[in-house]
């Protein structure tokens, strides 16, 4: 595994509309290891190939709504489509390709998505919470659009301080 180098906003390659995975190859696993690695190392929860400079639909996502006790893990998202939404929510958003950058977003509450894993086969999988904001940001980056895009402005230090000083473990 390697660790890749994360574009940040102004790289073209961000605005791309990507292609569809169409080789299930070692190259494929290479480069979700490589996402796995780069994604752990940066402290996020969720990237999408074309930050890494791959204009292909393939995104990974971190789950974190994992019972007490047990390991967050790796979703991986090939030619994910998003098939069923529900409800709302809206908090801070933020993106690895603009670090400390958040603005208030209004994602589903819940989103299922139908994708397929490393070896092409096809599965459903269901997110609520920070997982459903995840989805929906990491396929957005497949069409070439960033958070920012679905917020009139970022928060300011102050905004984000109030909002996170509120929670616990902000
Ligand atoms: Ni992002």
């Amino acid at each position: 595994m390697a660790l890749r180098n994360i574009l940040k906003q102004g790289d073209e390659a961000l605005t791309k509309h990507c292609r569809p995975v169409t080789d299930f190859n070692d190259r494929l696993c290479q480069l979700l290891d490589d996402m796995a690695e780069t994604l752990a190392q940066a402290g996020g929860v969720g990237l999408a190939a074309p930050q890494v400079g791959v204009l292909r639909r393939a995104v990974i996502v971190l789950e974190t709504n994992v019972p007490e006790g047990e390991p967050e893990y790796i979703i991986e998202l090939i030619n994910p489509e998003i098939i069923e939404t529900e409800g709302e929510q809206e908090g801070p958003e933020g993106c690895l390709s603009l670090p400390g950058s958040y603005g208030m977003v209004k994602r589903p509450a819940r989103v299922k998505i139908r994708a397929q894993d490393r070896t092409g086969k096809v599965f459903e999988r269901e997110g609520v919470g920070l997982t459903a904001r995840a989805f929906c940001h990491e396929c957005d980056h497949l069409d070439g659009h960033i958070f920012t895009e679905r917020c009139d402005r970022l928060m300011t230090e102050e905004e984000l301080e109030a909002y996170y000083g509120s929670e616990e473990n902000g």
